[in-house]
């Protein structure tokens, strides 16, 4: 099958020896794109979209510099499958056709400086309509229809059990709210090729709506949808159908779960390798591994957590699965980012807040994993050859200066 031969044809690690180059920055080809380098830069939503879902300059600006960093791969913040999946009032959008045009220069902005395109899509099920972080990240109520208008709207899920404790309990899903929620993924999927992404990513984390079907605290259906892991995983995988039927051949797929629920009774990592398996027979190339999230609190991103605590979920799927997988969380020191690759504990490393902090990151990696050779190497040459011969002529000042 065409599927099979071009994952047959994935570039596996490149002789470091021959390279010489540390292996977070040796190249990897999925499918058909090629990604200059290990660094991946995570999803993450900034909440800066119009009411319509599309993208603004700010966007423009946010992508471009994360682009001009170094990674191989930038991925896009979470788009939204439909007005109801989303989390807040500006989340991006890609469940109208009027996305294409403007999610078509992210894709421009991020290829022209040199990194691969990704996109994410998301339905936020039972952890929709909330505030932005900063305004408290709580479900919407009277206070955010009195100071910005904006009221809440119906939430679904696979049962009717609220996100967290005094939350609105989700309308349990219907068959067909089902079908259109497959077929809303599928046509994101659709939009993201039209628009030329080299890389897609559906997001099953983090307490959203697929994950809430994955998981057994989240999932009390008796139609076939839950009761088992056969259950469990059906919408997941038809998702992963649906997609996978909208996605080019050529070019790869991500999936991006929680692991772990690390809750009683909950989702565990024996059946994250048994869904990775089936999804990789689906033609899933690359498992993003997260965790937890089930309720609000209980994310990465507040809980507190130690540097790389998630990869050995990463390495544990891509020992029984063969799949590669993306290792994500608290990875900020470039030595430990190498050491994760150059293990064999994942293909990929994604970086998040980090990246935030420092758009640069890569490049700052490849300074400290290189050497001052690096910037007319990995950076582009607008600014690597400025910092290169800035380097050199700081070098040459220090041989000059008389010894003290
Ligand atoms: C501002 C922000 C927004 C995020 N939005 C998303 C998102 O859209 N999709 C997603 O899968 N994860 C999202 N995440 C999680 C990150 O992708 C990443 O998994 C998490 O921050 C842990 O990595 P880090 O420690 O490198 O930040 C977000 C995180 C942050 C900080």
């Amino acid at each position: 099958m065409e599927r099979d031969r071009m994952m047959a044809e994935r570039v596996d690690l490149p002789d470091a020896d021959a390279t010489r180059l540390p292996r977070l920055f040796t190249p990897l080809t999925l499918r058909g794109v090629a990604l200059k380098n290990r660094i991946v830069i995570s999803p993450m939503q900034q909440y800066a979209a119009g009411r319509d879902g599309l993208p603004t300059d700010y966007h423009l600006a946010h992508y471009g510099r994360l682009g001009m960093g170094g990674a191989g791969l930038v991925f896009t913040e979470a788009l939204c499958v439909s007005p109801r999946g989303r989390l807040t009032y500006s989340d991006l959008g890609g469940w109208d056709d009027a996305c294409v045009g403007p999610l078509a220069r992210i894709v421009d902005i991020v290829r022209e400086q040199g990194a691969a395109p990704g996109a994410q899509i998301l339905h936020a099920g039972r952890k929709a309509a909330v505030q932005r972080p900063w305004h408290g990240f709580d479900p919407l109520s009277g206070i955010d229809i009195d100071e910005r208008g904006e009221a809440p709207w119906e939430t679904v899920g696979p049962s009717a059990l609220p996100a967290n404790p005094g939350w609105p309990t989700p309308r349990e899903m219907t068959r067909s709210d089902m079908d259109a929620a497959v077929a809303e993924h599928a046509a994101a999927a659709r939009r993201c090729r039209e628009a030329g992404f080299d890389v897609l990513e559906i997001h099953a984390a983090h307490g959203y709506l697929i994950h809430t079907f994955l998981s057994p605290i989240g999932n009390r259906r008796s139609d076939g949808y839950g009761g088992s892991l056969k259950g469990w995983m059906r919408f997941a995988l038809e998702v992963a159908d649906a997609v996978r039927s909208e996605w080019p051949d050529d070019k790869p797929l991500f999936y991006r779960i929680s692991c772990i629920d690390d809750e009683e009774g909950g989702w565990t990592i024996d059946e994250s390798v048994e869904l990775s398996r089936a999804l990789g027979e689906r033609g899933v190339d690359v498992m993003d591994c997260s965790s937890r999230g089930l309720g609000l609190r209980g994310t990465p991103v507040v809980a507190p957590r130690e540097q790389g605590f998630q990869v050995p979920f990463a390495e544990r799927l891509k020992r029984d699965t063969g799949l590669a997988t993306m290792a994500v969380g608290l990875i900020m020191e470039p030595a430990y980012a190498e050491g994760v690759i150059a293990e064999g504990r994942a293909d990929l490393v994604a970086i998040g807040r980090e990246a935030l902090n420092d758009p640069n990151w890569p490049v700052r990696a490849a300074r400290a994993l290189i050497g001052p050779e690096s910037y007319e190497s990995v950076w582009q040459p607008r600014h690597g050859w400025w910092l290169s011969k800035r380097e050199k002529s700081l070098e040459a000042a220090r041989r000059e200066r008389p010894a003290e």
